[in-house]
């Protein structure tokens, strides 16, 4: 495990700004923060815990890409399958997910942050119903960053509604069948309109993407690393950044 880690990522110890800086950066990073709680367990703490300092994480990371200019950012904050979790850790994600809003979102705002969801969020708790909401609507008009945090999300979920919009505007006559191609899909999919990203980080080392942006990921670069993500720094950031601008990505062409 430990070679694979050294072989994709170069490592050079602790990039500053100026250094990644000097190539292109991703236009669109997707991130599945993973490793809370096994952070907490190392410590002695509850879950809950390892989830309140992920959010923490995640709080210097929007700044960072703000700093940097990215425009978009992709969060996995909980996916499809996680309600099979205790019922109590559940509630501390939602009680966070609220607190987070609650507590950044005049930030957020200020700094040109616009809020997005994919996901179905008719299933959450209302008091998070309307808190994101709320934030998508105060922040709808923003447009320096993009950030969208993934809430009862699912690839399948996501393709599958997506298949059926689609079968309901050929069944009503709306849509020839011979004209759905890969834009019509994007067209209907919850991101439609933002472009597929060019990055995905995985945290805490698990190497899959359980169930994230099935279908935007084709031609993304996967960057992995053993950090939980409540330990995950800017520097792990610019780390994963350099690398990814060292990658030759083809399309499937030649160089
Ligand atoms: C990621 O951390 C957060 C969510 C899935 C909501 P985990 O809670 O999955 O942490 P580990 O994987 O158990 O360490
Ligand atoms: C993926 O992490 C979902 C989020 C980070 C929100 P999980 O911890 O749920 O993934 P698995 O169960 O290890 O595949
Ligand atoms: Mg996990």
């Amino acid at each position: 495990m430990r070679s694979f880690f050294k072989k994709f990522c170069k490592s050079a110890p602790h990039l500053t700004q100026q250094e990644i800086i000097k190539l292109p950066l991703p236009r669109h990073l997707a991130i599945i923060m993973d490793g809370n709680g096994r952070w907490a367990k190392k410590k002695g703490l509850p879950r809950a815990a390892g989830h309140r300092a992920g959010a923490e994480t995640l709080r210097l990371i929007v700044e960072t890409c703000l700093e940097v200019g990215m425009p978009y950012l992709t969060v996995y904050a909980f996916s499809t399958e996680n309600w099979k979790r205790p019922p109590e850790e559940v509630k501390a994600l939602m009680a966070l997910l609220v607190e987070y809003i609650e507590k950044e979102l005049q930030q957020l705002k200020q700094n040109g942050v616009k809020i997005k969801t994919i996901g179905n969020i008719s299933e959450l708790p209302s008091t998070a119903i309307s808190r994101v909401q709320k934030a998508e609507k105060e922040t709808a008009h923003n447009h320096k960053l993009v950030l969208q945090i993934a809430l009862n999300y699912g690839g399948r979920k996501e393709i599958l509604d997506a298949v059926k919009s689609i079968a309901g505007e050929v069944a009503s006559g709306r849509l020839p069948v011979a004209t759905i191609d890969t834009a019509t899909m994007e067209e209907h999919l919850y991101t439609a309109g933002v472009p597929d990203p060019d990055l995905l980080i995985r945290t805490a080392g698990e190497l899959r993407l359980s169930n994230f942006l099935l279908w935007q990921f084709a031609y993304t670069e996967f960057w992995f690393t053993e950090v939980f993500w409540p330990d995950f720094k800017v520097h792990h950031l610019y780390q994963a950044i350099y690398d990814y601008q060292y990658r030759q990505r083809r399309f499937g062409g030649l160089k």
